[in-house]
Parts: C-alpha cells; sequence; structure tokens
C-alpha cells in the first residue's frame, strides 16, 4: 500500500488560493453533476459558458430529464464527446422515474447512474454530500504521483487503483469538499503537467519526493499513446438558393446523432465532384474551394478539403435521400453541428 505523507496543509493553501468557479456556490448535487460532466474533457475557462447557459435552459433534473434530445445536444453543440450529455439524460430519467426525482445521497447510488464513474461519483458525493470518497481525475492522480515519486505508468488501470487508494486513506475525515477541490485546484493550478510545475507556491513541496529527488518534470510517467489514424474527407457545402444541405448522422458512433454537411471520403477534385454531381442526374452551378482544415479527435484526425457547391433548383430532387436542405437561418438555431466542421461554417 502506498503511503501519502499528511497532505492538511492543502487545506489553508485552497482557502486562500482557490479560483472563484460558478459551480463551487453549490451544493446542489445536479449542477455540481453538469459541470463535472463538462469538466470531464473540457477546460475550465471554456466550461464556464456552457455551464451558465446549460442552467438556465435545464435548472432541474426534471428539466433534463424532459428536455428534446434536438434541445441537449444544442446545448453541448462544441464541447464535443456528445455522448456525455446523452448518458445525462438517461442517468435524469432514472432519476425521475426510479428515485422520484431526488437525486440519490450516497456514493452507491450516484455511482449506479448512467455515465457516472468512479471520479464523477467520488466529486458529487463529496462536494454535494461532504462524503469522504476521494476524487481522483488527471490532476489528482498527477499531483499523487509526484509526491510519491511514482515510477510507473500512471494511466496503467492497477497504477489508477493503488493511487486512488492511497489518496483516500490520505482523506480527512471532515472537508471532503474542501479537500478534493483543494487536490484538483492544486493539479490544476501549481502541480502543472507539461513543463515546469510552480514548486515554489506548492503547500506540500516539503513532502512531494519528486520534488526531493529533482523528478518534477520527468513524473508522471504516462505510456505513449497509440498513433492517431488519419483520414482525408471532402465537406460539400450544397447549396440550393439560401438553403444547404444537411444530414444526421448514424445514431452511435463517432459524433452519434449530430448533423453534419455531405462529405466524402479522401480529397476530391472539383472534376470528381462534378461527376458525383451528374450521377445523381444533376450538375453544378458553382463548384468553388473553401479550403483546407484539420480536426483531431482522441484517436482520429480529420484532413479535410471543402468546397461550396451549388446547384441548379430542381437539383435538389436528385441528391441521395439521406439529404435535406435546411434554410441557412436554421442552421444556427435548430441543428446541433459537431465543431469539426468549424472551418466551414461561415459558408453554411
Ligand atoms: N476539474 C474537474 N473538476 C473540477 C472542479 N470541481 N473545479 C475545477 N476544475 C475541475
Amino acid at each position: 500500500m502506498l503511503i501519502l505523507p499528511d497532505l492538511a496543509p492543502i487545506l489553508p493553501w485552497y482557502e486562500k488560493n482557490r479560483r472563484d468557479l460558478p459551480w463551487r456556490h453549490t451544493k446542489d448535487p445536479y449542477r455540481i453533476w453538469v459541470s463535472e460532466i463538462m469538466l470531464q474533457q473540457t477546460r475550465v475557462e471554456a466550461v464556464i459558458p456552457y455551464y451558465e447557459r446549460f442552467l438556465n435552459a435545464l435548472p432541474t433534473v426534471a428539466a433534463l430529464a424532459a428536455a428534446p434530445e434536438a434541445q441537449i445536444l444544442k446545448l453541448w453543440e462544441g464541447l464535443g464527446y456528445y455522448s456525455r450529455v446523452r448518458n445525462m439524460q438517461k442517468a435524469a430519467r432514472t432519476v425521475m422515474e426510479v428515485h422520484n426525482g431526488v437525486f440519490p445521497t450516497t456514493f452507491e447510488g450516484i455511482r449506479a447512474l448512467c455515465g457516472i464513474g468512479e471520479y464523477t461519483a467520488g466529486a458529487i458525493a463529496s462536494f454535494a454530500f461532504d462524503l469522504p470518497y476521494p476524487a481522483v481525475d488527471g490532476n489528482v492522480l498527477r499531483v499523487a504521483a509526484r509526491l510519491l515519486a511514482f515510477e510507473e505508468d500512471v494511466l496503467a488501470p492497477t497504477s489508477k487503483k493503488q493511487l486512488t487508494a492511497a489518496v483516500a486513506a490520505a482523506q480527512p475525515e471532515d472537508h471532503a469538499a474542501d479537500f478534493n477541490q483543494a487536490m484538483i485546484e492544486l493539479g490544476a493550478t501549481v502541480c502543472l503537467p507539461n513543463g515546469v510545475p510552480k514548486c515554489e507556491g506548492c503547500p506540500l513541496r516539503a513532502v512531494c519526493r519528486a520534488h526531493a529527488e529533482g523528478k518534477e518534470i520527468a513524473l508522471p510517467i504516462r505510456r505513449k499513446p497509440a498513433p492517431r489514424k488519419k483520414e482525408r474527407r471532402t465537406v460539400w457545402i450544397l447549396r440550393c438558393g439560401d438553403r444547404i444541405a444537411l444530414r444526421r448522422r448514424p445514431e452511435s458512433g463517432l459524433l452519434a446523432g449530430l448533423f453534419e454537411p455531405f462529405c466524402c471520403e479522401g480529397h476530391q477534385t472539383p472534376s470528381e465532384i462534378a461527376a458525383t454531381l451528374t450521377q445523381w442526374g444533376t450538375s453544378p452551378l458553382r463548384i468553388a474551394p473553401l479550403g483546407e482544415a484539420k480536426h483531431i479527435f482522441t484517436h482520429l484526425e480529420w484532413h479535410m478539403v471543402g468546397f461550396e457547391v451549388i446547384i441548379p433548383e430542381d437539383g435538389m430532387d436528385f441528391v441521395p435521400s439521406e439529404l435535406f436542405f435546411a434554410p441557412r437561418e436554421e442552421i444556427d438555431v435548430q441543428y446541433a453541428l459537431p465543431s469539426a466542421y468549424r472551418a466551414y461554417r461561415p459558408f453554411m
């Protein structure tokens, strides 16, 4: 069993140095849950406006449970990893149907909800109910790994288990919320990744083994991720009058259920685009290049070229049946489009 040093000095440090973040003003488990799900893959500064907009639109679990899918996807537009918000809605429906609308108040009850893992359950249990469970995210793993001069790959499941157990054992009986927030805060603002941590401002400097051994930059150790797959795509901003062709992506898989412009595999030339239109039974009025763009997902890169493709009014009848034509003014308000297409949005 790994034994962490006494972590008590982080409590007064947190009191003095904490950032004023909107989700730190509430004990409402619903609001804390929304913040933690948003923060899973997204930076604090980027989350704040989404958090406020989401809670203005859907202020309660009941509102989230009842919201149309199109609304929740639109509220999430740009945050990515859309399964997060779909799972939240499933969980909200469970709260309404199984828990009579009352958010569960035990760790096990929270952990059983769809989309809530060990970390998020610990975060909600401690922040909302002050229950003494650890909340070990990437920030806290890094802090613990450095404190212990832990030399294994921190992302390996066994390492995560060991480090989480060590943090749980070091948790004071009281102040669960502040202790967990403080550990996250230390990782986010002092014990920084990729580069130089700010050890001079760290309340745990005196007990940190990585610091004592001069290893704070080398740790934590992370295995190299598999290289991302690269895909070439041609994005058609297919226009007919003032309408743009969109399609809905499949119900499962990457960007499930979101809307997108028509795309083809590979990098097409204008004459290949014209040939496709001829095959459909129509022809272009104009094919104009819109430039290249790249989007990086966790395991995949899209290397895109874009074209504005204008077809005549009657061309609408010849396009593949997966496409529909949306008036331009509706695209902004009605359809959730992934930010992968950001470079081409001005042309839509
Ligand atoms: N990252 C994950 N949870 C957080 C929180 N509660 N405050 C700041 N950053 C976080």
